[in-house]
């Protein structure tokens, strides 16, 4: 068997296309325009690119964004200060702090200052209370991406085996959550699984999202499942030539696809729904602050 191969980079595209109109509607009808406050301390090379991406995604669907650059070595009182100015900034209706922060900071303490209602990452102590009790919230964007295209793909995922290695508070847990919402038997497999390899095996659904290159094999796939790539990891490839890299995932991909029957692909599978979701979760956070109705298909 050949997977079909699931196009995040087109599914981004889309979710992106439909944001973009109701940004527009917004503006036009209530005079509304969705903000995005990104904030970002230090100099990480890859959070760097990560912030300059979700810039220009947010001006292009018509969103303000309102980048805060912070020096490494910022004081915690000064970045909870700048979070609390941000939460009482009306024009400001999704805040993000990237991660990771650097060391002298307490990540939890930084997130946990977030007012919930514009934790367009769903990291906040509250959002994640929320989907755990099945309750409305911001979802995290990289799960509620991979959900988006599950639901594409298989219509309903009522009562199909979910299997998601790596249990992350970003990514893990939460997608966790969201298949059992929507009815999965879901098993969250990590590094102290006994028979991994079995416990995969079993998954309709099968979620990557433990961070180290190829681990996860043909043989560890269920025919016919479809497998959802999150990780991104850089890799030597000589075969380009001296120095130089590629990007693979959590999935071996050629001997994964011939036993899925779809796959998402590194890069361009679950990457580019990332900063999507995060988009629309920054126009949902303006629906819900101004007592607007949320827009269909963009939400958990
Ligand atoms: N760093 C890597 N992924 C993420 C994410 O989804 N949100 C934030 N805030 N930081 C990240």
């Amino acid at each position: 068997m050949t997977a079909t191969i699931i196009d995040g980079k087109a599914f981004a595209a889309n979710v992106r296309e439909k944001v973009a109109g109701h940004v527009a509607r917004l503006k036009e009808e209530n005079d509304i325009t969705p903000g995005l406050a990104v904030v970002l301390v230090g100099e990480d090379p890859a959070s760097q690119v990560y912030v300059r991406s979700k810039g220009k995604q947010t001006v292009e669907v018509g969103m303000n964004s309102f980048e805060h650059k912070l020096d490494a070595d910022t004081a915690e009182e000064d970045l909870l200060a700048l979070i609390d100015q941000l939460n009482n900034d009306p024009a400001v209706h999704g805040i993000l702090v990237q991660l990771p922060l650097p060391g002298h900071l307490n990540e939890d303490l930084v997130i946990n200052s977030i007012d919930p209602a514009k934790d367009v990452d769903g990291f906040h102590i509250s959002n994640v209370g929320l989907l755990g009790t099945g309750q409305k919230s911001m979802v995290p964007c990289t799960p509620l991406g991979c959900l988006m295209m599950l639901r594409d793909h298989h219509g309903s995922l009522s009562g199909l085996n979910a299997v998601v290695v790596g249990r992350s508070n970003i990514v893990g847990k939460p997608m966790a959550n969201l298949l059992l919402r929507d009815s999965c038997t879901v098993t969250i497999a990590h590094s102290r699984t006994k028979d991994i390899e079995e416990v995969c095996k079993q998954a309709d659904i099968l979620v990557a999202a433990v961070g180290r290159a190829e681990m996860i094999t043909g043989d560890w796939v269920k025919p016919g499942a479809t497998v959802i790539d999150v990780g991104i990891n850089r890799i030597d490839a000589p075969e380009k030539g001296e120095g130089k890299t590629r990007l693979v995932g959590d999935c071996h991909f050629d001997s994964c696809a011939e036993v899925a029957g779809a796959i998402t692909p590194v890069p361009g599978g679950v990457g580019p729904m990332t900063i999507a979701c995060l988009l629309a979760n920054t126009l949902t956070a303006c629906c819900r602050a101004n007592g607007l109705t949320e827009p269909e298909g963009l939400t958990a």
